[in-house]
């Protein structure tokens, strides 16, 4: 399998910063952190920040000695400032690190969604003078656009979760709980090659709890004639597959099956849509056009899609006033619905993938309405 080139990540991410006026990008423990150093750590009580420079200068760590092991696995060269369990040692660590980074007076980018007030108060008392902003935009900008390594590991989580699906079904039949197919999915997943955290808890949803976007299993039994709903994904050394398929028990009420074909129908629309300098919101655009033309736009009440990588939400999002243009290598979902309240949903989610002419699925179960059973 093809290694991540980290030290390539880091120029680019150099380029992205300057492009944004920023001078450093300051990370804690996240998506970020592993995408540029390929280290993972916990978010813990004892506070890990690595700092990138625009400049180039090579990255620094700050970490817990007890810790200090994980720097044999850093694929490129950075440098390391250890604290012990003496709190005091804690700012002298962060001053030290802070000087070799040279951020003081600097604009500093941070993740604020991620960054805690830990880290930011640490940084700012070893850099009284730096304005620390949001870099976001730079990150997202990197980040969105999948490399060739990125992608085989996105291929291998899709694959294990259609064999983790398909290993399921056969156990889904009428007398069945939600719980139950949901515990057997879980185990299916992590039997077929999923990293034990999983990027959701899957939503197996029968009858008329599919209706609901976002249910958790219950304790409610399959009978005749219910949809049955699966949402689920893998994880596979970080990086997450995230597919949505409906079934149904025996013979389906004719409405379901109607709504069920204009979901297929919307699903397929928007990954013919997908491409190259194709805005996003087009694509939500084009998949929501087949379901109001079927009379049924009432009942789509969620975002065509968002994108995924090493995280389940990220950018870019699949929604009508997204006018960000798509590119190669950018990956995420499709996934349109229709749901009937009181009577049943329909979603038929896909992970695709930008490509030089189009978009690729890197989902292939099949998406009509299957009959379990
Ligand atoms: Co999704």
């Amino acid at each position: 399998m093809t290694k991540p080139d980290y030290a390539a990540r880091h120029t680019r991410l150099a380029e992205a910063l300057a492009s944004v006026g920023l001078d450093a990008l300051a990370l804690n423990p996240g998506p970020s952190l592993v995408y540029f150093t390929g280290l993972h750590f916990h978010l813990s009580e004892r506070p890990v920040v690595a700092v990138f420079s625009a400049a180039g200068d090579v990255p620094v760590l700050v970490l817990p000695e007890l810790e200090a092991q994980k720097l044999k696995e850093a694929a490129f060269e950075l440098q390391a400032f250890t604290y012990t369990e003496d709190l005091a040692s804690w700012p002298r660590a962060f001053a030290a690190a802070m000087q070799a980074a040279r951020i003081d007076g600097r604009r500093v980018g941070v993740e604020p969604r991620s960054l805690r007030v830990l880290e930011l108060r640490l940084l700012e008392q070893a850099a009284p003078d730096a304005a620390f902003v949001s870099g976001e935009q730079a990150v997202a900008a990197l980040r969105m656009r999948k490399d060739a390594a990125e992608l085989a590991l996105m291929r291998e989580a899709t694959a294990i979760a259609q064999r983790a699906l398909q290993a399921t079904l056969p156990t889904v039949r009428p007398g069945v709980t939600e719980r139950e197919a949901a515990a057997t999915l879980i185990q299916h997943l992590l039997r077929e090659g999923s990293d034990g955290e999983l990027p959701f808890q899957p939503i197996v949803a029968f009858g008329p709890n599919s209706a609901n976007p976002h249910a958790v299993p219950t304790d409610y039994t399959l009978r005749e004639g219910d949809l049955v709903l699966f949402d689920w994904g893998a994880n596979h050394h970080g990086y997450f597959s995230d597919l949505t398929r409906c079934f149904v028990a025996g013979e389906p009420e004719a409405e379901l099956a109607r709504i069920a074909e204009v979901v297929r129908q919307a699903n397929a629309a928007g990954r013919a849509a997908a491409g190259p300098g194709v805005p996003a919101g087009e694509v939500d655009r084009t998949a929501r056009r087949v379901v109001e033309e079927a009379g049924y736009g009432a009942y789509f009440i969620h975002r065509t899609g968002h994108g995924l990588g090493l995280e389940v939400h990220e950018d870019p999002y699949i929604r009508g006033d997204n006018e960000q243009r798509l590119a190669e290598g950018m990956t995420f979902t499709i996934e349109p619905g229709i749901y009937l309240p009181g009577r049943g949903g329909v979603r038929i989610e896909d992970d695709v993938v930008i490509t030089a002419g189009g978009a690729e699925s890197l989902s292939d179960l099949p998406r009509e309405l299957i009959r379990l059973g």
